[in-house]
Parts: C-alpha cells; sequence; structure tokens
C-alpha cells in the first residue's frame, strides 16, 4: 500500500506562502505514488504551553489529533514559516505540546523540513531552527531542505512554481525523501517480525 505522507503547514494564515508551498508538496508527494495527508497547524488549536494546565486538564484536544495525524503517517513533511531568523513560536508551541506523548510520535519518524518566505533567503534559518526540537525528540531529519526565496512571486496561477529548474529540484528532494521513507519502513515492518 502506499506511503502516507502527513504534509503539514506551519502557518495557517490566508494567503500563507507555506500553505501554499504545503499544497505544492501535497501534490508532488501523490504525484509520486504516495498518499499525501494535508493539513495545517490551525486545524490543531492549542493554547501556549502551560504545565499547570496539563496537570489539570491534561493536553489539549488539538495536541492529541496532531499526535494521532502524526502516528496515522509513516513519514512527515513541515512546511514552516521563519521568523526573527528561527521557528515560529506557534511551531515550537506544537513541538512542546506533542513532546509530551509517550510513545514519542516524531521518533523515528522520517521528515523532510521546508519553508517559504519572501525574502531572499527563503525561511532557511528557521529550518536550521527547526531541526534541533525535532532531532532532539528521535525525528529523522532529511538531511536536504527546500527554502523558497521570494515565495509571493514564486507561484503560478495553478500553484506551481514559475521558475522551472527549482520545480524539479523541489520533485527531485521529495522523490528522494520518499525513496528513503519508503525503505525506512520496509525496514522497520522487518525489525518489528
Ligand atoms: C516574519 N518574516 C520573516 N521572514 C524571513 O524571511 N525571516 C525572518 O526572520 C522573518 N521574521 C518574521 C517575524 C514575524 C513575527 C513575522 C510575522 C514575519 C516574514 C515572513 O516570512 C512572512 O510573513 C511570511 O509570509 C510568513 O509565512 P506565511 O504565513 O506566509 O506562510
Amino acid at each position: 500500500s502506499a506511503l502516507r505522507v502527513l504534509v503539514l503547514s506551519g502557518s495557517s494564515r490566508t494567503g500563507s506562502v507555506n500553505a501554499r508551498l504545503a499544497a505544492l508538496v501535497a501534490s508532488l508527494v501523490a504525484r509520486a505514488g504516495a498518499h499525501a495527508d494535508p493539513a495545517t497547524l490551525g486545524d490543531f488549536a492549542m493554547p501556549p504551553y502551560d504545565g499547570d494546565a496539563e496537570a489539570d486538564e491534561g493536553p489539549p484536544k488539538g495536541a492529541l489529533a496532531l499526535r494521532d495525524r502524526i502516528e496515522a503517517a509513516q513519514a512527515l513533511v513541515i512546511a514552516a514559516p521563519e521568523y526573527n531568523a528561527s521557528v515560529s513560536g506557534v511551531v515550537k508551541n506544537a513541538i512542546d505540546w506533542v513532546s509530551r506523548f509517550r510513545p514519542q510520535p516524531f521518533k523515528d519518524q522520517q521528515t523532510l523540513l521546508v519553508s517559504a518566505s519572501p525574502s531572499m533567503v527563503g525561511g532557511n534559518r528557521g529550518l536550521w531552527a527547526l531541526r534541533i526540537p525535532l532531532e532532539h525528540l528521535g525525528a529523522r531529519v532529511y538531511p536536504d531542505m527546500f527554502s523558497l526565496a521570494m515565495a509571493h512571486q514564486a507561484f503560478s496561477d495553478g500553484g506551481s512554481l514559475l521558475d522551472a529548474g527549482l520545480g524539479e529540484r523541489l520533485g527531485t528532494t521529495i522523490g528522494s525523501f520518499l525513496d528513503l521513507a519508503e525503505a525506512d519502513t520496509r525496514y522497520l515492518c522487518l525489525q518489528r517480525r
């Protein structure tokens, strides 16, 4: 059966460039023969992490729902905006809530990081910051990342990239990532026998 890939946009803003990049990634994942499960962090409302609230009420519904979606996936793509040269507080907060679950849903999860920004660096510094908590939790963060610069002018009306070379590079990155995730899934299945 097809590899299930959760494609998560870290921004739910109307007109979000990361949501547009996530939509393009989801279509490329599907074209590669895998199953794309698109989502945005806005689907998983959670308050700022608070240890007292956690002790009193347990994790919020949004965190439980995100945990379930990550667990249902065999690979994960995160499209995350860069805020102040780092990972956005909204994305980090979601990771902090999810980090409280055992078994840990990010552990051993093949994860590809992509970003989009209107700036020239395309949010790449945010991805380097995002790697740290994810790798800490045991995610297998793919070495290659994709950052889309000048993202407000990068998309065609149909949602593809206007720069054909860049579109090809995104397709190649996703293809290589899916190959690795598929091989890893087979390996994990064999190990569990
Ligand atoms: C930004 N933005 C931004 N961009 C960037 O390339 N480097 C940065 O350090 C920052 N810092 C930053 C901080 C804050 C608080 C905001 C609100 C924005 C701009 C950001 O890339 C832009 O708003 C994108 O459009 C955000 O992504 P979405 O929401 O379009 O996906």
